[in-house]
């Protein structure tokens, strides 16, 4: 089985999960029911991907025991602001069928509208009533943190954020890991095109072949072996078992400085006041 992270709550994490952005309903469907049977417990969605009514029907289709699974959905700009986030979440507890989620995200700060700290107050209600196991945020800088800490009491859970051996933002995960938040890596393979140049890589490639792995596995060993939380997209069964076979081999600290070569600077990545999938 899976290793699993703790969480602040109480509750753990599954630290590999089904990443679901850009996949339609009829394919996140297909996905879920494969990941499933492959040993995944851990699947990430988002209303804003438009596909939380294929996912549960995957899940459905699994016929696995709700309680077996970790479930995360994201709540987008539409559901920012004074309990805006209880009709959404249980219009996307609606498409899921299902009774709660194990972690609700605040998909992006959006700090041009300056919701994010009422829409956090809503997130703890949602925490208390139990329709939300857990609640964090996403694509979170340390100064949107330090706001909700200093505004609101519950601290989230996760900070799922953009990460790769590219995109590395110690400096973020250093916050997030000094105030008991767990960080989620998404696009932890580069996402999309990003992924089929950084896994040709010429480093990853030879440690790859070293070690007898694929390219997608060294780089998701390197997210794992430090701690973080992963959920990358595939609807490719082959993939998919890949991707969840991460820990019956190890990067050394060598590999691990070479690939620290890839990393592009702070500036890499998406912006965080910007949006994006
Ligand atoms: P596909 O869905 O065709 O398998 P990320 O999770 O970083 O967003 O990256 C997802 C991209 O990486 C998708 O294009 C996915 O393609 C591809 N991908 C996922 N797993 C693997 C793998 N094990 N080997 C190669 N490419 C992969």
């Amino acid at each position: 089985s899976i290793p699993s992270i703790p969480l602040n709550t109480g509750a753990v994490i599954p630290q590999v999960g089904l990443g679901t952005w850009p996949l339609d309903d009829a394919q996140a469907a297909d996905a879920v029911v494969t990941a499933i049977g492959l040993g995944y417990r851990h699947i990430d969605t988002a209303t804003r991907y438009g596909n939380e009514t294929g996912v549960g029907e995957g899940i459905h289709r699994s016929a696995i025991a709700r309680e077996e699974l970790f479930v995360t959905t994201k709540l987008d700009g539409e559901f920012q602001g004074d309990d805006r986030a209880i009709d959404g979440l249980r219009a996307a507890l609606d498409r899921l069928d299902m009774s709660y989620v194990d972690l609700l995200l605040i998909h992006w700060p959006l700090p041009q509208r300056d919701q994010y700290v009422s829409t956090w107050r809503t997130f703890e209600k949602l925490y208390a009533d139990g329709l939300a196991r857990a609640i964090g945020v996403s694509n979170f800088t340390p100064a949107h943190l330090e706001r909700l800490a200093a505004e609101t009491s519950v601290v989230p859970a996760v900070n799922q954020i953009q990460i790769s051996p590219q995109i590395v933002r110690l400096e973020q995960r250093a916050y997030d890991t000094a105030h008991g938040i767990v960080t989620q890596s998404w696009s932890p393979l580069g996402g999309g095109s990003g992924a089929r140049s950084l896994l040709a890589e010429p480093v990853i490639v030879g440690i790859a072949s070293r070690l007898e792995r694929t390219p997608a596995q060294v780089v998701l060993r390197w997210h794992v072996q430090q701690g973080l939380v992963v959920i990358p997209k595939s609807t490719d069964p082959v993939r998919l078992a890949q991707n969840l076979d991460l820990f019956s081999f190890e990067l050394s600290a060598e590999d691990m400085a070479a690939l620290a070569t890839l990393d592009a600077g702070p500036d890499a990545g998406v912006d965080s006041d910007r949006g994006g999938h």
